[in-house]
């Protein structure tokens, strides 16, 4: 038995201590806003906060988040950074077809918290292991320096 604490909910888990964190959050605790994409680490569709800290759910062994807080894209409307980066996607219009942009929107928030006002360059490399296949790069850089400002 694992016990995970998503969310400042805690969850008992009967489930294998090697599997990905992502399928325990969607097939397991049914919290389906955090998103496979490439299940290899690459894509940053998966990601999450452990601690804080923006992770890769798809390659994280569920294990690894015992005894840590696990936050996801589900938390983020009551999230003081997370809830201006959602506002601000929204007044950007940032999505095209939206898959990767929980995942987005995880990455972007922890950045805020570490980076409050960004230059340019900070953005494209703090984002930079976010993939986009509409290739929304632009407004998803005006919609964090608008949650920035
Ligand atoms: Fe995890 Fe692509 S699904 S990085």
């Amino acid at each position: 038995m694992i016990t995970l604490t998503i969310n400042d909910q805690q969850h008992e888990l009967d489930v294998p201590e090697q599997m990905p964190l992502l399928w325990a959050l969607r097939d397991v605790v049914n919290l389906t806003g955090t998103k496979f994409g490439c299940g290899m680490g690459l894509c940053g569709a998966c990601t999450v906060h452990l601690d804080g800290a923006a992770v890769r759910s798809c390659v994280t062994p569920v294990a690894a988040a015992a005894g840590k807080r696990v936050t996801t894209i589900e938390a983020m409307a009551t999230d003081a950074v997370g809830s201006k980066v959602q506002e601000a996607w929204l007044d950007v219009g940032v999505a095209q077809c939206g898959y990767c942009q929980a995942g987005q929107i995880m990455s972007a928030t922890a950045f805020l918290k570490d980076n409050a006002n960004p230059s340019d360059d900070d953005i494209a490399s703090a984002m930079g292991g976010n993939i986009c296949r509409c290739g929304t790069y632009n407004r998803i850089r005006t919609a964090i320096h608008r949650a920035a400002g």
